[in-house]
């Protein structure tokens, strides 16, 4: 799978060219990396990709004719499938969206901002989706760029050695539940007794369960989509109002 990357900051891709799992998968040849800087694409001495904001206001603006120059460059040497921009006040990017940009595993050209953000205009005519890794501010679009493609990348067949990537959170609907490995006891704390029993059945069951109490803890939103799109089952249901009622005479008990 292609991916071109639009930055004013290219080495920092080095990250996950050089590193971990994408790092492998990059040498495997699962993945290609291209990245273009808009300065490359300026006319002035200087080689300025931005200035001040019309309206006023502090901060500078990315000025569409570099990113644009840019995106046909790699669109004519044969990237830029889709093109996305990352933004704060993009779409979220989620794992349905990953899983989906992984199995078309068309090419994808990914325009990170700086500054105060990027003229709009670049974003109306030149850009198919604006993507957003969540509700912060960072200082540039890079690392949501690398979030993205290391996401996409670890979902592509023979990207991952000796994990699964449908076990994982939000590949069932809901969040992982929690790990453990040796010793196994670690500063007085045991590891629970069923991981250890070697009853495969009695361990899935405490597994799903885990994975329910997290997504009920921390993600209740979750559930209620896993619930609409039929993910749950009557058992889980079951053991969904045991942990519920659980929760509340704990609170009541805390009180
Ligand atoms: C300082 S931010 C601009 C913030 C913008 N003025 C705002 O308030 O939404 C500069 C660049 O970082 C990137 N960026 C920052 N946070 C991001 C996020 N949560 N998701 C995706 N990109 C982000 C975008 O490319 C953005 O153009």
């Amino acid at each position: 799978m292609r991916f071109d990357v639009v930055t004013l900051f290219p080495a920092m891709f080095a990250a996950i060219t050089e590193q971990g799992i994408t790092r492998r998968a990059y040498e495997l040849g699962l993945w290609s990396l291209r990245t273009c800087n808009p300065r490359d694409f300026t006319s002035d001495a200087h080689r300025t990709v931005d200035d001040r904001p019309y309206g006023g206001g502090p901060g500078m603006v990315m000025m569409a004719e570099p990113l644009a120059l840019a995106v046909e460059t790699l669109r004519r040497d044969g990237g830029g499938a889709q093109v996305i921009a990352l933004a704060p006040g993009g779409n979220p990017l989620t794992d349905a969206t990953v899983r989906q940009y992984a199995e078309r595993g068309a090419s994808l050209a990914l325009v990170c901002g700086r500054y105060e953000g990027i003229d709009q205009r670049f974003l109306d005519s030149c850009v198919d989706e604006v993507l957003s890794v969540g509700d912060f501010v960072m200082s540039g679009g890079e690392l949501a760029a690398m979030a993205l493609i290391d996401a996409v990348v670890r979902q592509l067949p023979g990207a991952l050695k000796d994990e699964s990537v449908d076990d994982e959170s939000f590949a069932t609907g809901l969040l992982d539940g929690p790990h453990y490995t040796r010793p196994e006891v670690w500063r007085e704390q045991s590891v629970p007794q069923v991981l250890l029993s070697g009853h495969h059945r009695d361990i899935e069951a405490w597994r799903r369960r885990e994975a329910l109490q997290a997504t009920l803890s921390n993600r209740p939103d979750l559930l209620r989509q896993a619930r609409a799109e039929g993910r749950l089952t009557a058992r889980d249901e079951s053991d969904l109002r045991e942990l519920a009622q659980m929760g509340a005479a704990a609170s009541r008990s805390a009180a």
